[in-house]
């Protein structure tokens, strides 16, 4: 078992100037797509954005998000929620957090960005990049190749393991 990249994934929000493969881009959505999801409906929509002018709007929409100014990339998790009103949120979170995964295991940064349930941004974001009503943005994820080295680390506490019973 390998548990190497899970580790290893840490908040990067300094890039540096050079751009992010669509190769890569490419094996991150697919691992987004690969996680589980309540009743497999899989009601994920990504958009995948590598123009600098449309980093820089959404930098400048979302209040922890200014490290967009220099990422390369970024997806946005998006979650139709006619298709699951009860469960788009967990799967959508899902999806993300494999995209932090893949990204660590490709040698490139990012950053987990909470949209959902922040209204002003959400509003901001849809506006930026055309999403519709009924859509759900649950992340945005910033991308790029690390400026700043973050160590591996587990976070794990004996504590806050109830073996048996609480
Ligand atoms: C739901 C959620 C929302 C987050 N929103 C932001 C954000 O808006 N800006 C940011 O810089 N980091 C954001 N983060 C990243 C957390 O700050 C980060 O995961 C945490 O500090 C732990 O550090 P690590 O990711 O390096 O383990 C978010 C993480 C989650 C799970």
């Amino acid at each position: 078992m390998s548990t190497d990249n899970i580790f290893a994934r840490r908040s990067v929000r300094k890039f540096i100037d050079k751009k992010v493969e669509a190769s890569h881009m490419k094996t991150l959505l697919e691992a987004g797509m690969a996680a589980p999801s309540g009743r497999n409906l899989k009601p994920w929509h990504f958009v995948a954005i590598t123009e600098r002018k449309t980093l820089d709007l959404l930098a400048e929409a979302h209040p922890y998000g200014k490290m967009l100014f220099e990422a390369t990339a970024a997806i946005l998790v998006c979650g139709d929620i006619a298709v699951s009103p009860d469960y788009w949120i967990q799967d959508c979170s899902a999806a993300t957090e494999n995209i932090l995964v893949a990204a660590a295991g490709s040698g490139l940064g990012s950053v987990w960005l909470g949209c959902h349930p922040r209204e002003d941004r959400v509003a901001a974001i849809k506006n930026i990049l055309g999403i519709p009503d009924e859509i759900g943005i649950l992340s945005l994820i910033a991308i790029g190749h690390p400026g700043e080295k973050k160590e591996p680390r587990t976070q794990y506490e004996e504590k806050r393991v109830h073996r048996g019973k609480w």
